[in-house]
């Protein structure tokens, strides 16, 4: 194994994940709507292409281009954090075309030439928010939860061509862009009617116990597609971590 590719590589979990493989000598195929070779290392290993996984047009380009991979870890999404009463189809629509069907329209571009050769690992990066509840984070838990019961479908039909697929769960990471690329998203998603009960909420997030950072999540990314069991689930993070052990008591 030692192609990967990358998708939603310009910040954040997708950007370090990037550096790490190259760092452990792998070829690695960053992805990006707006391609940036300057936020990488430069090595002869690294491509950077184009990619934006709600657009079928793009994802043919990229692959066809990439040519054959050996990993893909499906990273790029987005947020919408606010009361589901609130938050327009529109916005839900938009959150599960990235999140959702931009990582199953991955999977299927990719499966042909995995099924073919009988290798191959698909990793899915998903959010603790699939692990347990949390308020106010309804239609973006949605949105990753339907491809957590996704790859843990798939994952066994998969396994069948010596295919593995895993899901990355990682928790909230406060330096990444994340809450930058959803602000404009998230506007007015809190009506007056729910201030009183997100603002302890929102209170609590901007003093987390603990937190994820990027090295975290490409650290764990790397364990799951270097783990050769049937293990499906990577939680990324101290946070995440400490759901786990929590919803497991
Ligand atoms: N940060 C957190 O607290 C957190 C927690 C749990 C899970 N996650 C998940 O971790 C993953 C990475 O998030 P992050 O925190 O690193 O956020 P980020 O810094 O905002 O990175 C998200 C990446 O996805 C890309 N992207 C967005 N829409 C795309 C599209 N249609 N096609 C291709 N790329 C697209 C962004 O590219 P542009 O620069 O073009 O927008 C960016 O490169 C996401 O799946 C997110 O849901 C994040």
């Amino acid at each position: 194994m030692d192609t990967v590719l990358i998708t939603g590589c310009s910040s954040g979990y997708g950007l370090e994940t990037a550096r790490f493989f190259l760092a452990k000598g792998w070829h690695v195929i960053a992805t990006m709507r707006t391609p940036r070779e300057d936020i990488l290392p430069q090595a002869e290993r690294l491509r950077v292409l184009p990619l934006d996984v709600t657009s079928p047009e793009s994802i043919a380009a990229a692959i066809g281009a990439a040519g054959p991979i050996d990993v893909l870890v499906n990273n790029a999404g987005i947020g919408v954090v606010g009361a589901f009463e609130a938050t327009s189809m529109h916005t839900a629509r938009e959150v599960f075309e990235t999140n959702t069907f931009g990582v199953m329209a991955m999977m299927q571009a990719v499966i042909p030439q995995f099924r073919a050769r009988q290798s191959g690992v698909i990793v899915n990066v998903t959010s603790s928010a699939t692990l347990a509840a949390m308020p106010l984070a309804g239609v973006y838990t949605a949105s990753k939860t339907a491809i957590a019961g996704l790859t843990g479908s798939v994952a066994f039909e998969l396994a069948a061509f010596g295919i593995r697929v895993k899901l990355v769960e990682p928790g909230y990471a406060p330096t990444t862009r994340f809450a930058e690329n959803g602000g404009a998203r998230m506007q007015g998603l809190i009506p007056e009617a729910y201030a009183a009960f997100a603002q302890p909420i929102f209170s609590a997030f901007a003093n987390p116990a603990a937190v994820t950072t990027e090295a975290d999540v490409a650290e764990v990314v790397w364990q799951a597609v270097n783990d050769a069991s049937d293990r499906l689930h990577f939680a990324a993070g101290a946070d995440a971590r400490a759901l786990v052990q929590a919803t497991s008591m």
